[in-house]
């Protein structure tokens, strides 16, 4: 018999990219919530829900994404991204259904120079960072796990690789920020790779103890924003001059971490799974089409 997975915030970049894979996992049946569908900020509502549905699984992909409007309104941000996270996370653990949560690398805001581990100290700075680290601490202490994931672009929804596509249609020449570094992350990647480890769990590859606490994700590699802009324009064969400027030069309402890296060795080792380089997904992104 199939397994059932729900998915959250079923009409994100992230959801959307579940969505397109879902076909390809046979061995589930998969429930898509927009937020329409399943508001998570309404306990009453995800009671609700899972007092009819059994799952196997969920995959929260719903949260507050719009960084520097975060700022002006705390309220609604928390409401998503702690109490709904958390609202979530404990009517998984009474309906015994594993919680698969996403997280960001904003949490990681503390001065360094090598890829954080997630044994490393937290510093988000921020109403959005501060409220995704708010919402990791629910779901761990619910017994859900926590993926913290970075720069996700794709086909769907809006993202960097996006708006540069657009303006390298609109001008000659951009600035871009090249003094935050981090790692591009495509969301199928992330999409395939979230529901393989559930695959394997379904499967008895691994076992629940193997889900326990935070694992980062991103693809390989390490990249400015300015980098990323590059090789956008490289692998699409557009004519830009992209400049590199620092990121004083576009002041955000909300602060960026002006290092996230982050290491991937628990996710690799942990579930089996090897990661692509980032250039290598944005080019088979650039392919498939954007
Ligand atoms: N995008 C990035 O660069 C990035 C980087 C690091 C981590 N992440 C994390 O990765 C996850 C997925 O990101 P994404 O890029 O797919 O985000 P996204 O495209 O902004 O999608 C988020 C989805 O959540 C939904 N949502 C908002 N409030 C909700 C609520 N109360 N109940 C149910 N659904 C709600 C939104 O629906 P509406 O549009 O209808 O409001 C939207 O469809 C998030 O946890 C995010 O924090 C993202």
């Amino acid at each position: 018999m199939k397994r059932k997975i729900l998915i959250t915030g079923a009409g994100g970049q992230l959801g959307q990219e579940i969505r397109f894979l879902a076909d390809g996992f046979h061995d589930f049946d998969f429930d898509f919530a927009t937020s329409n569908e399943l508001d998570i900020t309404r306990p009453g509502m995800v009671e609700g829900w899972f007092h009819k549905r059994s799952y196997f699984a969920c995959i929260n992909c719903a949260a507050y994404t719009a960084v520097d409007q975060a700022e002006s309104e705390p309220a609604a941000v928390y409401a998503v991204n702690r109490d709904g996270a958390g609202y979530l996370a404990s009517v998984c653990r009474k309906a015994g259904t594993y919680l698969l949560h996403l997280s960001t690398d904003y949490v990681y805001h503390s001065q360094q120079n090598r890829p954080f581990t997630e044994e490393d100290e937290t510093a988000p700075k921020g109403v959005y960072a501060r409220s995704k680290a708010a919402g990791e601490k629910l779901v761990l202490a619910a017994g859900g796990t926590v993926i913290r994931t970075s720069w996700l672009y794709s086909s769907f929804g809006k993202n960097f690789v996006k708006t540069m596509l657009r303006l390298g249609r609109e001008r000659k020449a951009l600035s871009v920020v090249a003094d935050q570094v981090g790692t591009p992350t495509w969301a199928r990647d992330l999409a395939r790779d979230l529901l393989t480890v559930l695959m394997k769990l379904n499967n008895k590859e691994l076992s629940p103890e193997n889900l326990q606490g935070v694992f980062n994700y991103s693809n390989e590699g390490v990249a400015s924003w300015y980098d990323f802009a590059l090789a956008i324009f490289e692998l699409r064969n557009m004519k830009v001059k992209v400049y590199p400027v620092d990121s004083s030069q576009f002041p955000t309402a909300a602060e960026r971490p002006p290092f996230s890296l982050m290491s991937k060795a628990r996710f690799r080792q942990q579930f089996g799974i090897e990661l692509p380089h980032w250039r290598i997904s944005l080019k088979n992104c650039l392919l498939d089409g954007v």
